[in-house]
Protein backbone atom coordinates (compact mmCIF):
# COMPACT_ATOMS: atom_id res chain seq x y z
CA UNK A 1 0.00 0.00 0.00
CA UNK A 2 0.75 3.36 -1.00
CA UNK A 3 -1.81 5.93 0.18
CA UNK A 4 -4.19 4.86 2.75
CA UNK A 5 -7.25 7.17 3.60
CA UNK A 6 -9.13 7.96 7.21
CA UNK A 7 -12.66 9.48 7.71
CA UNK A 8 -14.84 10.17 10.70
CA UNK A 9 -18.54 9.21 10.60
CA UNK A 10 -21.70 9.91 12.18
CA UNK A 11 -21.49 11.49 15.71
CA UNK A 12 -18.28 13.07 16.79
CA UNK A 13 -16.95 12.17 19.87
CA UNK A 14 -13.75 13.46 22.10
CA UNK A 15 -10.63 11.40 20.81
CA UNK A 16 -11.29 11.26 16.94
CA UNK A 17 -8.60 13.68 16.32
CA UNK A 18 -6.01 11.42 17.93
CA UNK A 19 -6.80 8.53 16.06
CA UNK A 20 -6.74 10.84 12.73
CA UNK A 21 -3.59 11.72 14.13
CA UNK A 22 -2.19 8.18 14.66
CA UNK A 23 -3.65 6.96 11.55
CA UNK A 24 -1.45 9.74 9.45
CA UNK A 25 1.88 9.40 12.08
CA UNK A 26 1.77 5.68 11.59
CA UNK A 27 1.62 6.15 7.89
CA UNK A 28 4.63 8.51 7.98
CA UNK A 29 6.14 6.18 10.00
CA UNK A 30 5.91 3.46 7.15
CA UNK A 31 6.27 5.84 4.47
CA UNK A 32 3.52 5.76 2.94
CA UNK A 33 0.99 9.00 2.47
CA UNK A 34 -1.92 9.97 4.39
CA UNK A 35 -5.22 11.07 3.06
CA UNK A 36 -7.91 12.81 5.31
CA UNK A 37 -11.57 12.75 3.47
CA UNK A 38 -14.46 15.43 4.40
CA UNK A 39 -17.27 15.04 5.86
CA UNK A 40 -17.67 11.42 5.96
CA UNK A 41 -19.05 8.91 3.16
CA UNK A 42 -19.92 12.21 1.75
CA UNK A 43 -16.54 13.32 1.36
CA UNK A 44 -15.91 10.16 -0.42
CA UNK A 45 -18.41 10.26 -3.06
CA UNK A 46 -17.63 13.85 -3.74
CA UNK A 47 -13.62 13.14 -3.69
CA UNK A 48 -13.45 15.72 -1.11
CA UNK A 49 -9.70 15.00 -0.16
CA UNK A 50 -7.22 16.63 1.64
CA UNK A 51 -3.46 15.59 2.54
CA UNK A 52 -2.50 14.75 5.94
CA UNK A 53 0.86 15.15 6.24
CA UNK A 54 3.08 15.56 9.63
CA UNK A 55 1.92 19.67 10.58
CA UNK A 56 -1.74 18.81 8.96
CA UNK A 57 -2.13 16.27 12.22
CA UNK A 58 0.01 18.46 14.13
CA UNK A 59 -1.24 20.45 17.68
CA UNK A 60 -4.83 18.16 16.82
CA UNK A 61 -4.32 15.77 19.72
CA UNK A 62 -6.50 17.07 22.57
CA UNK A 63 -9.02 18.73 20.69
CA UNK A 64 -12.21 17.52 20.28
CA UNK A 65 -14.62 17.49 17.53
CA UNK A 66 -12.94 16.17 14.23
CA UNK A 67 -11.25 18.49 12.13
CA UNK A 68 -12.13 16.39 9.29
CA UNK A 69 -15.94 17.08 10.08
CA UNK A 70 -18.39 14.31 10.03
CA UNK A 71 -21.76 13.26 8.74
CA UNK A 72 -24.50 10.87 8.92
CA UNK A 73 -24.21 10.24 4.78
CA UNK A 74 -27.65 9.42 3.30
CA UNK A 75 -26.17 8.83 -0.16
CA UNK A 76 -23.39 6.35 0.52
CA UNK A 77 -26.36 4.01 1.47
CA UNK A 78 -27.14 3.54 -2.08
CA UNK A 79 -25.66 1.80 -4.69
CA UNK A 80 -24.97 4.29 -6.46
CA UNK A 81 -23.10 6.35 -3.84
CA UNK A 82 -21.32 3.38 -3.17
CA UNK A 83 -20.02 3.26 -6.83
CA UNK A 84 -19.27 6.78 -6.88
CA UNK A 85 -17.05 6.45 -3.82
CA UNK A 86 -15.09 3.71 -5.19
CA UNK A 87 -14.45 5.59 -8.09
CA UNK A 88 -12.81 8.73 -6.49
CA UNK A 89 -11.21 6.33 -4.04
CA UNK A 90 -9.72 4.38 -7.00
CA UNK A 91 -9.34 7.98 -8.83
CA UNK A 92 -7.08 9.78 -5.68
CA UNK A 93 -5.11 6.04 -5.81
CA UNK A 94 -6.06 5.64 -2.66
CA UNK A 95 -5.20 1.87 -1.18
CA UNK A 96 -7.35 1.47 1.59
CA UNK A 97 -9.67 3.13 4.04
CA UNK A 98 -9.80 3.64 7.96
CA UNK A 99 -13.51 4.84 9.33
CA UNK A 100 -13.40 6.05 12.55
CA UNK A 101 -17.10 6.13 14.07
CA UNK A 102 -19.94 3.87 15.44
CA UNK A 103 -21.71 0.68 14.22
CA UNK A 104 -23.86 2.79 12.05
CA UNK A 105 -20.87 3.73 9.95
CA UNK A 106 -19.48 0.42 10.12
CA UNK A 107 -22.15 -0.63 7.90
CA UNK A 108 -20.28 1.69 5.34
CA UNK A 109 -17.30 -0.34 5.73
CA UNK A 110 -18.40 -3.49 5.48
CA UNK A 111 -20.13 -2.52 2.24
CA UNK A 112 -16.99 -1.04 0.74
CA UNK A 113 -15.09 -4.27 1.70
CA UNK A 114 -17.75 -6.25 0.24
CA UNK A 115 -17.04 -4.46 -2.80
CA UNK A 116 -13.11 -5.48 -2.46
CA UNK A 117 -12.06 -2.58 -0.91
CA UNK A 118 -9.53 -2.79 2.06
CA UNK A 119 -11.48 -0.96 5.20
CA UNK A 120 -11.21 -1.28 9.09
CA UNK A 121 -13.06 0.67 11.80
CA UNK A 122 -12.09 2.20 14.96
CA UNK A 123 -14.82 2.68 17.19
CA UNK A 124 -15.48 6.31 18.29
CA UNK A 125 -19.05 7.23 19.47
CA UNK A 126 -19.47 8.66 23.27
CA UNK A 127 -22.69 6.19 23.26
CA UNK A 128 -20.19 2.93 24.15
CA UNK A 129 -22.46 0.77 22.20
CA UNK A 130 -20.41 -0.85 19.62
CA UNK A 131 -19.76 -5.11 20.25
CA UNK A 132 -16.02 -6.01 19.70
CA UNK A 133 -14.19 -3.50 22.44
CA UNK A 134 -14.83 -2.48 25.81
CA UNK A 135 -14.63 1.10 25.63
CA UNK A 136 -15.36 3.30 22.58
CA UNK A 137 -13.41 6.85 21.85
CA UNK A 138 -15.15 9.43 23.72
CA UNK A 139 -16.97 7.63 26.16
CA UNK A 140 -14.56 8.08 28.85
CA UNK A 141 -14.79 11.73 28.10
CA UNK A 142 -18.10 11.84 28.33
CA UNK A 143 -18.49 10.39 31.31
CA UNK A 144 -16.49 12.83 32.91
CA UNK A 145 -18.26 15.76 31.30
CA UNK A 146 -21.09 14.65 32.40
CA UNK A 147 -19.99 13.93 35.80
CA UNK A 148 -18.58 17.50 36.18
CA UNK A 149 -22.17 18.89 35.14
CA UNK A 150 -24.13 16.22 37.62
CA UNK A 151 -21.84 16.94 40.42
CA UNK A 152 -22.57 20.47 40.35
CA UNK A 153 -26.51 19.86 40.07
CA UNK A 154 -26.49 17.37 43.04
CA UNK A 155 -24.35 21.01 45.03
CA UNK A 156 -28.40 22.20 44.71
CA UNK A 157 -29.70 18.94 45.21
CA UNK A 158 -28.48 18.14 48.30
CA UNK A 159 -28.93 22.19 49.00
CA UNK A 160 -32.38 22.26 48.61
CA UNK A 161 -34.15 18.62 49.46
CA UNK A 162 -35.02 18.41 45.92
CA UNK A 163 -35.13 15.61 43.61
CA UNK A 164 -33.47 16.21 40.40
CA UNK A 165 -33.86 14.22 37.02
CA UNK A 166 -30.76 14.71 34.85
CA UNK A 167 -30.68 13.65 30.93
CA UNK A 168 -28.43 12.26 29.50
CA UNK A 169 -27.27 11.53 25.72
CA UNK A 170 -27.74 7.40 24.58
CA UNK A 171 -30.76 6.70 22.40
CA UNK A 172 -30.56 3.02 22.51
CA UNK A 173 -28.14 2.46 25.07
CA UNK A 174 -27.98 2.98 28.59
CA UNK A 175 -23.67 2.84 29.16
CA UNK A 176 -23.75 6.47 29.50
CA UNK A 177 -26.73 6.54 31.74
CA UNK A 178 -25.12 3.83 33.73
CA UNK A 179 -21.17 5.19 34.30
CA UNK A 180 -22.50 8.10 35.07
CA UNK A 181 -25.18 7.34 37.96
CA UNK A 182 -22.15 5.45 39.37
CA UNK A 183 -19.52 7.74 39.33
CA UNK A 184 -21.72 10.82 40.44
CA UNK A 185 -23.71 8.37 43.47
CA UNK A 186 -26.91 9.16 42.04
CA UNK A 187 -29.97 6.60 43.26
CA UNK A 188 -31.65 5.72 40.16
CA UNK A 189 -30.10 5.18 36.41
CA UNK A 190 -33.31 4.65 34.28
CA UNK A 191 -32.03 2.90 30.56
CA UNK A 192 -33.66 1.87 27.44
CA UNK A 193 -32.30 -1.75 28.00
CA UNK A 194 -34.56 -2.29 31.24
CA UNK A 195 -38.41 -1.88 31.63
CA UNK A 196 -39.27 1.59 33.74
CA UNK A 197 -42.75 1.23 35.77
CA UNK A 198 -42.78 4.49 36.95
CA UNK A 199 -45.51 2.89 39.51
CA UNK A 200 -42.43 1.15 40.95
CA UNK A 201 -40.09 4.36 40.89
CA UNK A 202 -42.64 6.41 42.89
CA UNK A 203 -42.60 3.80 45.71
CA UNK A 204 -39.01 3.45 45.91
CA UNK A 205 -38.42 6.56 46.18
CA UNK A 206 -41.08 7.24 48.92
CA UNK A 207 -39.66 4.43 50.65
CA UNK A 208 -35.97 6.06 50.45
CA UNK A 209 -37.86 9.25 51.68
CA UNK A 210 -39.18 7.73 55.05
CA UNK A 211 -36.23 6.11 55.83
CA UNK A 212 -34.16 9.93 56.27
CA UNK A 213 -33.34 10.86 52.40
CA UNK A 214 -33.51 14.41 51.31
CA UNK A 215 -32.15 14.98 48.19
CA UNK A 216 -32.29 12.57 45.13
CA UNK A 217 -30.67 12.01 41.76
CA UNK A 218 -32.10 9.88 38.84
CA UNK A 219 -29.62 9.94 35.91
CA UNK A 220 -32.33 9.37 32.78
CA UNK A 221 -30.85 7.82 29.17
CA UNK A 222 -32.76 10.24 26.54
CA UNK A 223 -33.65 6.72 24.53
CA UNK A 224 -36.06 6.36 27.52
CA UNK A 225 -38.50 9.43 27.72
CA UNK A 226 -37.41 13.00 28.20
CA UNK A 227 -36.46 14.22 31.74
CA UNK A 228 -39.71 16.79 31.32
CA UNK A 229 -41.81 13.60 30.57
CA UNK A 230 -40.42 11.67 33.49
CA UNK A 231 -41.29 14.54 35.31
CA UNK A 232 -44.40 15.08 35.02
CA UNK A 233 -45.52 11.20 35.64
CA UNK A 234 -43.42 11.35 38.80
CA UNK A 235 -46.04 14.45 39.40
CA UNK A 236 -48.83 12.26 38.57
CA UNK A 237 -48.02 9.01 40.23
CA UNK A 238 -46.35 10.60 43.24
CA UNK A 239 -46.72 14.45 43.51
CA UNK A 240 -43.11 14.86 43.24
CA UNK A 241 -41.97 18.11 42.14
CA UNK A 242 -39.12 16.94 40.43
CA UNK A 243 -36.28 19.75 38.58
CA UNK A 244 -34.95 18.62 35.25
CA UNK A 245 -31.12 19.32 33.83
CA UNK A 246 -30.92 17.91 30.21
CA UNK A 247 -27.13 17.99 29.33
CA UNK A 248 -27.54 17.28 25.44
CA UNK A 249 -24.56 18.03 23.31
CA UNK A 250 -22.24 18.82 26.23
CA UNK A 251 -21.63 15.92 26.36
CA UNK A 252 -20.24 15.19 23.03
CA UNK A 253 -17.69 18.36 22.68
CA UNK A 254 -14.50 19.48 24.65
CA UNK A 255 -10.95 18.23 25.03
CA UNK A 256 -10.60 14.22 25.64
CA UNK A 257 -9.60 12.46 28.77
CA UNK A 258 -6.23 11.18 28.60
CA UNK A 259 -7.72 7.64 28.57
CA UNK A 260 -9.47 8.68 25.10
CA UNK A 261 -6.62 10.05 23.85
CA UNK A 262 -4.59 6.98 24.65
CA UNK A 263 -6.82 4.82 23.33
CA UNK A 264 -7.18 6.75 20.19
CA UNK A 265 -4.03 6.89 19.63
CA UNK A 266 -3.31 2.86 20.51
CA UNK A 267 -6.58 1.91 18.09
CA UNK A 268 -5.24 4.29 15.02
CA UNK A 269 -1.72 2.64 14.96
CA UNK A 270 -2.85 -0.80 15.22
CA UNK A 271 -6.11 0.19 12.52
CA UNK A 272 -3.04 1.52 10.15
CA UNK A 273 -0.57 -1.52 10.48
CA UNK A 274 -3.61 -4.18 10.38
CA UNK A 275 -4.38 -2.66 6.96
CA UNK A 276 -0.66 -2.59 6.01
CA UNK A 277 -0.99 -6.40 6.59
CA UNK A 278 -3.78 -7.13 4.49
CA UNK A 279 -6.52 -6.81 7.14
CA UNK A 280 -9.90 -5.93 5.85
CA UNK A 281 -13.67 -6.08 7.12
CA UNK A 282 -12.63 -5.84 10.72
CA UNK A 283 -12.86 -3.62 13.53
CA UNK A 284 -9.91 -2.56 16.22
CA UNK A 285 -11.33 -3.47 19.95
CA UNK A 286 -10.16 -2.64 23.25
CA UNK A 287 -10.70 -5.87 25.60
CA UNK A 288 -8.89 -6.43 28.30
CA UNK A 289 -6.22 -3.64 27.35
CA UNK A 290 -5.47 -5.76 24.72
CA UNK A 291 -5.96 -4.77 21.00
CA UNK A 292 -7.75 -7.24 18.78
CA UNK A 293 -9.58 -7.18 15.87
CA UNK A 294 -13.08 -8.94 15.32
CA UNK A 295 -15.41 -8.69 12.40
CA UNK A 296 -16.78 -5.32 11.52
CA UNK A 297 -20.84 -6.87 11.41
CA UNK A 298 -20.45 -7.85 14.98
CA UNK A 299 -20.83 -4.23 16.18
CA UNK A 300 -23.90 -3.96 15.01
CA UNK A 301 -25.36 -8.03 15.03
CA UNK A 302 -24.39 -8.51 18.30
CA UNK A 303 -25.94 -6.60 21.31
CA UNK A 304 -23.33 -5.00 23.68
CA UNK A 305 -25.30 -5.87 27.41
CA UNK A 306 -24.41 -3.29 30.24
CA UNK A 307 -22.63 -4.80 32.89
CA UNK A 308 -24.91 -6.72 35.26
CA UNK A 309 -22.41 -5.86 38.17
CA UNK A 310 -22.91 -2.69 37.53
CA UNK A 311 -26.46 -2.81 37.67
CA UNK A 312 -26.87 -4.15 40.99
CA UNK A 313 -24.37 -1.31 41.90
CA UNK A 314 -27.21 1.20 41.86
CA UNK A 315 -29.35 -0.63 43.66
CA UNK A 316 -26.86 -1.57 45.99
CA UNK A 317 -25.72 2.44 46.62
CA UNK A 318 -28.87 3.99 46.34
O1 LIG B 1 -24.33 8.53 18.80
C1 LIG B 1 -24.00 9.60 19.59
C2 LIG B 1 -25.21 10.42 19.93
O2 LIG B 1 -24.78 11.59 20.59
C3 LIG B 1 -26.30 9.75 20.74
O3 LIG B 1 -26.02 9.65 22.12
C4 LIG B 1 -27.47 10.63 20.44
O4 LIG B 1 -28.67 9.95 20.69
C5 LIG B 1 -27.28 10.94 18.99
O5 LIG B 1 -25.88 10.84 18.75
C6 LIG B 1 -27.73 12.30 18.54
O6 LIG B 1 -27.56 12.39 17.17
P1 LIG B 1 -27.51 13.72 16.30
O7 LIG B 1 -26.11 14.24 16.33
O8 LIG B 1 -27.88 13.28 14.93
O9 LIG B 1 -28.47 14.66 16.92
Amino acid sequence: MNRIAVLTSGGDSPGMNAAVRAVARTCMFNDIECIGVMRGYEGLIEGDFVKLDRPAVGGIIHRGGTILRTARSERFKTVEGRELALKKISEAGIDGLVVIGGDGSFHGAKALHDMGFPTIGIPGTIDNDVTGTDETIGFDTAVNTALDAIMRVRDTASSHDRLFIVEVMGRNAGFLALETAVASGAEYAVVPELPLSIGNLSKLLKRSYDEGKNHTLIILAEGVMSATEMRNKLQDAGGYDARVTVLGYIQRGGHPTSFDVVLATRMGAFATESLLIGKSGVMVGNINHKLVLSDLERAWSEHKSLSPEMLSLINKMN
